[in-house]
């Protein structure tokens, strides 16, 4: 297939640029470059570097199979404090794409939802039918963009699917993480078993949980991808499915903090710090829905498998 990835210059968006490529998809990625990297963009691929509210029109005349759309703004942080930020360039880049697939009649869409969609969960295992009520900005414009993309599918013939990812993380080869500012728990901890950072601050150990810190389903980003590729044979026309990505298994904060010391051989001291706003006290998936309806078979859903993966890629990159 001809595909367009948009933010295919960030971590999520190069995986899975890379995994297109390599099962024979011809790629063209569209990153503004606002948070990703030129050099992330995987070779085998063409790359437009413009605004995709902008270029999308333009690109999408060239007749594509389909789009994957991971352009987005992603602080939960970030999003409280400039919820505009968030509302424009996630909520109104993502409808000019829409418009643009319209015009076009780009058949197939893949979007990167979020479980942050669903806000502070009722039960431990989310299912896709739980309640949607997000309790920060971002998963509120992630959840806006998935209603939007349920009625341009009904309206307009399109073949979509949205992937709620639970917690990303580890590498697939030569691409992963590397943001700016780095918020996320497992590059963090790498940071310090590579003395980027003096130690990690646990935040909050009284939460609702076995051991008092928070709870999350840790998902490899190569299955993430895999999930994609799943994702663009079996969408259906006029159709809008939405599936969760998690193991169905949840670490703590300090079960990975354990699990990173084994990996790293580095002690990474961790100090208690008070508890980050926004933070629910576990999120874990069912994803029982992809496992049957796309026949979703994670393969690295072990802990230790994911963050040696993100350690292999940190560590390179440190050396150079
Ligand atoms: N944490 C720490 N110390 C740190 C960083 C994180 O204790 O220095 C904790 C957080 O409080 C949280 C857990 O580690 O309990 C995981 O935090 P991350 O920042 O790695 O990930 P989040 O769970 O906050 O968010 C991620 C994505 C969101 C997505 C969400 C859905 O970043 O985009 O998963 O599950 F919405």
């Amino acid at each position: 297939m001809k595909l367009l990835v948009t933010g295919g210059a960030g971590y999520v968006g190069s995986v899975n640029a890379a995994r297109l490529v390599e099962a024979g998809h011809e790629v063209v990625v569209v990153d503004d470059l606002s948070t990703g990297h030129a050099d992330a963009v995987p070779s085998g691929c063409s790359f437009v570097r413009g605004d995709i509210a902008e270029v999308a029109g333009e690109v999408l005349a060239g007749s594509f199979d389909g789009v994957l759309h991971f352009a987005a703004k992603s602080l939960v942080g970030e999003s409280m404090e400039d919820p505009g930020k968030y509302w424009r360039g996630n909520v109104v880049t993502s409808l000019r794409l829409l418009d643009a697939m319209r015009e076009h009649g780009t058949p197939r869409l893949v979007f990167s939802s979020t479980a942050a969609t669903y806000g502070e969960p009722e039960s431990t295992s989310i299912r896709e039918d739980a309640p949607a009520r997000p309790t920060n900005t971002y998963g509120a414009t992630k959840l806006a963009i998935d209603h939007a993309i349920t009625s341009y599918a009904t309206a307009h013939g399109i073949a979509a699917t949205s992937l709620r990812y639970f917690n990303v993380a580890g590498a697939h080869g030569a691409f992963g993480e590397r943001h700016a500012v780095e918020t996320h728990l497992i590059p963090i901890v790498l940071q310090v078993a590579l003395g980027q950072r003096d130690q990690v601050q646990i935040f909050g150990d009284d939460w609702p949980t076995e051991d008092g810190t928070c709870v999350r389903d840790y998902i490899h980003v190569t299955d993430l991808a895999d999930a994609h590729l799943l994702a663009l044979e079996h969408a259906v026309a006029g159709e809008h499915r939405i599936y969760n990505l998690g193991n169905g298994t949840g670490f703590s904060v300090k079960q990975v903090i354990d699990t990173c010391r084994l990996v790293t051989g580095h002690p990474v001291p961790a100090a208690v710090a008070p508890r980050r706003a926004g933070d629910p006290a576990s999120l874990v998936a069912s994803s029982e829905r992809a496992r049957h309806e796309l026949g979703w078979r994670p393969q690295r859903a072990e802990l230790d498998t994911i963050v040696r993966d993100a350690w292999e890629f940190a560590r390179q990159r440190h050396t150079g």
